[in-house]
């Protein structure tokens, strides 16, 4: 039992490290950079965040800067996911809240209404 615990950890601290430690300032370069504050302004970000509202996805709401920038991400680069295509795309943010199923829902709902966006 101690072992599962402690493999979840290394499991979840990796996770952590690849999500936040992978690119670095200097990697940049003069590539665009789009953060939380603007995702709201692209077609991807404004739709998922109006899904994440109307599922009412936030609890705490300390992951979901992360969350919502992963979901839309995922749906500027793919209007339809599957589910797989979703856990892939979301698996680098941990949510202590669990509000993974909701946020499921909600990339759901967000593709749904995805005619065009970019
Ligand atoms: S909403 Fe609380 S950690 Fe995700």
């Amino acid at each position: 039992m101690w072992h599962g615990a402690v493999r979840r950890l290394h499991h979840a601290h990796r996770r952590c490290r690849d999500a936040f430690f992978i690119t670095t300032i200097d990697s940049i370069g003069t590539s665009q950079i789009t953060t939380i504050e603007a995702i709201g302004g692209t077609p991807a970000g404004a739709k998922i965040q109006k899904a994440w509202l109307d599922h009412e996805v936030v609890q705490c709401g300390y992951c979901q800067s992360g969350q919502i920038m992963s979901a839309s991400a995922l749906l500027a680069s793919n209007p339809h996911p599957s589910d797989a295509d979703i856990d892939d795309a979301m698996s680098g943010n941990i949510c202590r809240c669990g509000t993974y199923v909701r946020i499921r829902e909600a990339i759901k709902l967000a593709a749904q209404t995805n005619e065009k966006v970019g």
